[in-house]
């Protein structure tokens, strides 16, 4: 099966195969053609080139693309997508003058999601987590990290992870997974924290493993969480399963939590909405990426990750959504890539960067995703009729997609 995409206006974000990662200056540069074609062979790119040197195609399926742009699929490299229920009553108790942490404290948060988690069925649980599926596909998300964390006990941490793959296989969309057991300490356990921590690597993390359930592990390093020690054990312990380090850090405490998950040479870091120099200085010795999750500071009202200094630094900046119940329960990775530009002050380059090649590395997904290269994933977004691709984050409140295309086929 071939499609032929032509007389693109801009054709976005091509890059050679070498490109893994964009850091620092790297960032502020968009690769791009004008006026250009894109042809997908099955679910891959296939070739691209200028419509003034198109060859001579024939009997190919095509799209007019005239005055729309083309870019590679959003990246969502931090999400929660599977959960049960909502937390609306929460939403309007923060209204009210409640904190995030005050809500937490009284057994609401995270707990309050996994009790009703734990009560849903495995069936109810995947019709929930579908919808929101289908919904961030449309809004331009072509691969997908997928967090547990809201079952903490092992059934239902494991029912989570396998709806988490289901939902891949079902919508043939790049789902990696992570294992956050470590999310919060369960009621159960109030006072025995090394008990829960015990379960966690124990039990848990081995069915998890053994059912080859989880790609990577993460841990929630926060005051009234999980301490610099506690991450150090749940990241060992996730090493001796195969599970690389993708961690919850400085979302309102800088505490060591970068450090420690440099040493177990993360894979990425995320939240960092508090961040302090010797932060800074960790990740510039390192391979791991630093995410930013602009929604989850929005809908918070917390500060933003400093994407700024991050970039200035020579550093690079993935975006994620954090699609959670709680602190974003939003998966619109168009509203984070606007959201970036206003409230963090990247450019639309550097936004758009982050959102692509830069998500996908954060995920491990360079390979396949991120980028208009030869032979990767032919995902991809085809906007309306813009005047340029700054106009995405521009008009933050319209739907500036026309069409996403994921493994080759118009969804
Ligand atoms: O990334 N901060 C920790 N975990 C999630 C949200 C948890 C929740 O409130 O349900 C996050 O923001
Ligand atoms: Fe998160």
């Amino acid at each position: 099966m071939k499609l032929l995409l032509k007389d693109i206006a801009m054709l976005l974000q091509i890059r050679p195969h070498t490109t893994r990662k964009v850091s620092g200056q790297e960032m502020k540069e968009l690769p791009r053609l004008e006026n250009a074609w894109l042809m997908l062979e099955n679910d891959v790119i296939h070739s691209f080139g200028q419509m003034s040197e198109i060859p001579n195609f024939q009997d190919i399926k095509t799209l007019d693309c005239s005055g729309k742009i083309v870019l590679p699929s959003w990246c969502d490299s931090h999400t929660h997508l599977v959960y049960a229920g909502n937390r609306e009553q929460e939403f309007v108790d923060r209204i009210n003058g409640l904190s995030y942490q005050e809500i937490a404290a009284s057994g609401g948060g995270i707990i309050n999601s996994a009790k009703k988690l734990q009560a849903t069925s495995q069936k109810e649980l995947f019709a929930q987590s579908e919808k929101r599926l289908q919904e961030v596909i449309q809004q331009g998300t072509g691969a997908i990290e997928i967090k547990s964390g809201y079952g903490l006990t092992t059934d239902a941490e494991v029912k989570m992870l396998r709806v988490a793959k289901k939902l891949g296989e079902k919508y043939n969309i790049a789902v990696k997974t992570t294992f956050l057991g470590a999310h919060a300490i369960p009621p159960e356990f109030k006072n025995n924290k090394e008990g829960y921590l015990d379960l966690v690597c124990g039990e848990m993390m081995e069915q998890i493993a053994n059912e080859n359930l989880a790609d990577y592990v993460d841990v929630f390093c926060e005051q009234g969480y999980f301490s610099v020690a506690d991450t150090n054990r749940v990241l060992q312990a996730g090493k001796k399963h195969g599970l690389r380090a993708k961690t919850h850090v400085n979302q309102f405490t800088a505490m060591g939590g970068v450090a420690a998950s440099v040493k177990h040479d993360a894979l990425s870091v995320d939240h960092l909405e508090v961040l302090n120099k010797e932060d800074i200085t960790a990740l510039q010795q390192s391979q791991t990426m630093p995410v930013a999750l602009p929604l989850c500071s929005y809908f918070l009202s917390i500060p933003y990750t400093p994407g700024r200094d991050i970039i200035d630094a020579g550093l690079p900046l993935a975006l994620a959504t954090d699609y959670n119940p709680g602190s974003s329960p939003s998966g619109n990775m168009n509203f984070a890539v606007a959201t970036a530009c206003i409230k963090m002050k990247l450019s639309p380059e550097e936004a758009i960067n982050a959102a692509t090649i830069n998500g996908a590395y954060a995920m491990g997904l360079s390979e396949s995703c991120g980028s208009i290269t030869k032979g990767k994933k032919a995902n991809l977004i085809i906007t309306k009729k813009i005047p340029s691709y700054g106009y995405l984050p521009y008009a933050f409140g319209s739907n500036n997609i026309d069409q996403v295309i994921l493994n080759g086929t118009l969804v």
